[in-house]
């Protein structure tokens, strides 16, 4: 398309394998999209894919900015943190006013609320998108979450629209909220991510370690569970995983696979959000502090010399076990998604973002890592009844909890005696237990804190603050 200026509907600047796809998946809906990327052999591996008129590649931002239709669209995939700060630098002296750059990273939401005041003052518009799918996502339709000014949204709704996942003929995308309410969106769907994924690991590390499945069965039994209740995207790669042979040797991949879990840190980022907010996401804690765990395997391997426990193997039927562990899963499941929409509703009255939870719940049925069927009740749940404070307190789903909640138990119960740690699982448990819990013993709390440091406390029967002269220790 050399020489055609003025012509495409969106710019993407960064064309690693997720550029590149998203560019692909426009062309596809019959979009025009350039990209552009310092590196040459990036540019010209998407040139290789030859889709004509639809796409063009450029290594010069000039030639690239040139190529866009006005007001232009300029979409950023490229690695959050640094690399966002430096395009959006170059980007702002070859950008007009009413232009719009739009983050499509994994950027931290105050980068974005940065961002947005910082190109305001270049007349510059900004829309900060979570986008989740991975790299297949990217090319056949993710899960995208936008926010940011609308008006200036509804110059790439429509293409958004159509690239999005569907599901039911509905589209996996819609306007969120303001200023950074996309990528703080984005940033809890991580965080519920790392607190599935933790589930599953510890459902895996009862049937293996406790109940000394195979990897086919673990295949087979967590196939029938994608088929289920705990149908998620999640829980079918986990089946896929124990079934793939390991090609640099005997048996399969998961058994060489170094048990030291990675992270970038969006799963943190919630954990620490939720801390500043005050909104109690135990279950995102725990599976961000196991991932912690996990990386210390030295210090582990030198404890288990030393630390002795149970033993692990556990005796209940399997098929008791299974049905039992099947049930706890789901509970879990339930109570995890609960705390991260909990954790949306409250930041989107801190943060003013006006967020609908039951849109948020319909943009995760497809394309995400967090797709799962539960998502439909949820959805349906938060239509219901919008402003509730908790997933748990909806009739349908304290009907199910009620149904499930034995199971869970037991299922924590059997998995302490026998010296297997279930953190996520148990911090379920716990958080179910403490917000059905009308009373707390953090009276004793206050209590200390007066003591040693005069803090004050309220009472149950009087208003106001007070102090007490504790009586002193003796001797
Ligand atoms: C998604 C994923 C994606 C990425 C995570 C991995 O929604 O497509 O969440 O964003 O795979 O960043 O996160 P960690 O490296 O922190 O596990």
């Amino acid at each position: 398309m050399p020489g055609n200026n003025n012509v495409c509907d969106l710019g993407l600047v960064g064309l690693g394998v997720m550029g590149r796809n998203f560019i692909l998946n426009l062309a596809d809906h019959g979009y025009r999209v350039a990209g552009y990327d310092k590196d040459e052999k990036q540019v010209a591996a998407l040139k290789k894919e030859g889709y004509g008129n639809s796409v063009d590649a450029s290594s010069s931002l000039a030639e690239f900015i040139a190529k866009l239709k006005k007001p232009r669209a300029v979409m950023l995939l490229v690695p959050a943190g640094p690399p966002v700060d430096s395009v959006i630098d170059d980007l702002k002296t070859g950008l007009e006013e009413g232009d719009i750059i739009i983050d499509g990273g994994n950027s931290h939401f105050t980068d974005t609320n940065r961002h947005t005041r910082e190109l305001e003052a270049h007349g510059i518009r900004f829309i900060g998108v979570g986008i989740s799918g991975g790299a297949d996502g990217a090319r056949h339709g993710p899960s995208i979450m936008p926010g940011g000014q609308e008006e200036a949204y509804e110059r790439i709704r429509e293409m958004f629209e159509k690239a999005a996942a569907h599901v039911d003929g509905d589209t996996c995308t819609t306007y969120l909220g303001t200023g950074s309410a996309g990528h703080y969106v984005k940033m809890v769907h991580n965080g519920i991510e790392y607190a599935l994924m933790q589930l599953i690991a510890e459902s895996y590390d009862i049937l293996k370690r406790g109940a000394g499945f195979t990897d086919r069965q673990l295949h087979d039994l967590y196939s029938e569970w994608a088929e289920s209740e705990l149908n998620s995207f999640l829980m079918e790669i986990t089946a896929t995983i124990f079934a793939q042979e390991d090609t640099k040797g005997q048996g399969r991949l998961i058994d060489k696979i170094l048990d030291e879990a990675r992270q970038k840190g969006t799963g943190k980022w919630t954990s620490q959000d939720a801390m500043d907010l005050q909104s109690p996401v135990l279950t995102v804690h725990a599976a961000v502090a196991m991932r912690h765990m996990s990386a210390l395997k030295d210090e582990r391997e030198a404890a288990e010399k030393r630390l002795s426990g149970p033993e692990r193997r556990i005796g209940t039927d399997p098929q008791e076990l299974t049905a039992r562990l099947k049930r706890a899963m789901e509970f879990a499941y339930i109570v995890a998604f609960a705390q991260g929409f909990s954790e949306l509703s409250v930041a989107s009255r801190e943060y003013e973002y006006g967020l609908n939870l039951a849109d948020v719940a319909r943009i995760w049925r497809g394309g995400c890592i967090i797709r799962a069927a539960l998502l439909n009740d949820i959805m349906e749940a938060y239509s219901r009844s919008p402003d509730m404070h908790s997933l748990l307190t909806d009739g349908k789903f304290a009907g199910r909890l009620e149904e499930l909640q034995s199971d869970a138990r037991e299922i924590v119960a059997i998995a302490t005696r026998h010296g297997i740690p279930v953190t996520a699982l148990s911090s379920v448990v716990s958080y179910f237990d403490s917000y059905r819990s009308g009373w707390l013993p953090a009276n004793l709390v206050q209590a200390q804190r007066d003591f040693f440091g005069s803090h004050t406390y309220e009472r149950v029967d009087e208003k106001g603050s007070f102090h007490t002269q504790w009586n002193k220790l003796e001797g």
